[in-house]
């Protein structure tokens, strides 16, 4: 059945102005979403509608001056919004699960404690550094992703490497392995040296055994890693190249043996991108037993819509790597989709632009280094470019 002219114009003109890979259909699903929770913030909205927070944003502004939006409390149909969703098929009551918020995975009684050691270290993680693509899962998805890889016998009893760990997760896992009185070997690979010390001095304080490897994953993996382990869990830079270089890392950690467990995060995709996606995944032998869309949530992480899907991997007689030796071109959102940002200073007013191959690439970079006209340390966003 088609959708009537009203709605599909309108929805399609929408799609059309924020050049929206995902067409006219999300446009259609952002007012049903809107029209059946009554109002939603920005970001609720985005994390349902799986859209990063800035495309979000400009959505909201073509269907604010269209009439069809309002603020109320957050984001709310207008009278004309309310007779496009009619003509779209009309509101529903949402059925996600109240007790694990559509994850799949409820964190029982017994695990509260590790669950609160994981909270309070999350206190002290180190500043995000955007140029690696770094991001931090909150600890209830910390502690639901390594049950998650628990309920599938991969954690117990199993070598488990974290391939880039700024979640912590080694320390969640050795934690848990504590509380049930079992037995794992953990070890976490990352290139920032500040990770690795944030790793270290929740093991020791825990006194808590995590084996950690200071090392790029763009360089060969060092022989003391090469198939020694029977479970990886990743999360890659943003891109299609990153995915295909962590994977393959990931497989020659866990060496040729078939039925190895890879517990992969990574951001939700448009269509087109998760074809590519679904692409390298098979390309390399890994099988996707279970998917769960919107499974990790993130503190800020505006280009992921604060949410990445968790995929669960299994290697094939046939996985073989897609990237050997050394990585050649770029693998992080920055390079490959470059953007810019403007600050203006709160003070006087001077304008800077952030972004890749600028003074100040991050906008933390130049809050440290405050204005060179004035010294203050306070800026406010202007309008961004996003290039490819
Ligand atoms: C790519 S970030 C993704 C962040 C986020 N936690 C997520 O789930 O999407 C994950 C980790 O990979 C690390 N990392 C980034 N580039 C790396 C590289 N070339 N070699 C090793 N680790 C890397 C980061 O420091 C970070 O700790």
């Amino acid at each position: 059945m088609s959708s009537p002219s009203g709605a599909r114009a309108l929805t399609t003109e929408v799609a059309d102005a924020v050049r929206l890979r995902e067409g006219p259909e999300a446009v259609a699903q952002t007012l049903r979403l809107v029209g059946s929770a009554g109002t939603l913030t920005l970001k609720d909205l985005a994390r349902a509608v799986h859209l990063p927070v800035p495309v979000l944003a400009a959505m909201r502004h073509e269907l604010e001056a269209r009439g069809v939006l309002v603020r109320n409390a957050g984001l709310a149909l207008s009278p004309l919004g309310q007779d496009l969703l009619a003509e779209l098929g009309g509101p529903w009551i949402p059925a996600v699960c109240a007790t694990c918020g559509g994850t799949g995975v409820a964190i029982p009684e017994r695990y509260h404690e590790v669950l609160h050691a994981l909270q309070q270290l999350w206190e002290q993680r180190p500043s995000v550094d955007v140029q690696l693509d770094q991001s931090f899962a909150l600890p209830e998805s910390n502690l639901r992703r390594v049950l998650f890889a628990l309920d599938h016998g991969a954690i117990l009893g199993k070598r488990v490497l974290f391939l880039g760990d700024d979640d912590a997760g080694s320390v969640a896992v050795a934690l848990l392995a504590r509380a049930l009185g079992s037995a794992v070997t953990v070890s976490a690979l990352d290139i920032d040296g500040r990770v690795l010390g944030y790793l270290r001095d929740a093991a020791t304080a825990e006194g808590l055994s995590v084996d950690l490897h200071e090392h790029d994953a763009r360089e060969p993996l060092p022989e003391d890693i090469l198939g020694r382990f029977d479970t990886v869990l990743t999360d890659p830079p943003y891109t299609v190249p990153g995915l295909e270089l962590f994977l393959s890392r990931a497989l020659e950690a866990t060496g040729s043996q078939p039925g190895s467990q890879v517990f992969l995060s990574f951001g939700h995709k448009s269509p087109d991108e998760a074809v590519q996606v679904m692409a390298s995944i098979a390309g390399m032998g890994l099988a996707v037993t279970e998917l769960r869309p919107g499974f990790n949530r993130y503190e800020g992480a505006s280009v992921l819509a604060g949410t990445s899907d968790l995929y669960h991997l299994v290697t094939t007689r046939d996985a073989t790597a897609a990237v050997h030796g050394a990585q050649q071109g770029g693998i992080y959102t920055g390079e490959l989709r470059p953007r810019t940002r403007q600050y203006v200073c709160r003070a006087c007013g001077a304008s800077y632009t952030i972004g890749t191959g600028q003074r100040f690439p991050t906008i933390e970079a130049l809050k440290a280094a405050g204005c060179a006209k004035c010294g203050a340390h306070r800026f406010d966003q202007g309008r961004g470019t996003r290039a490819g």
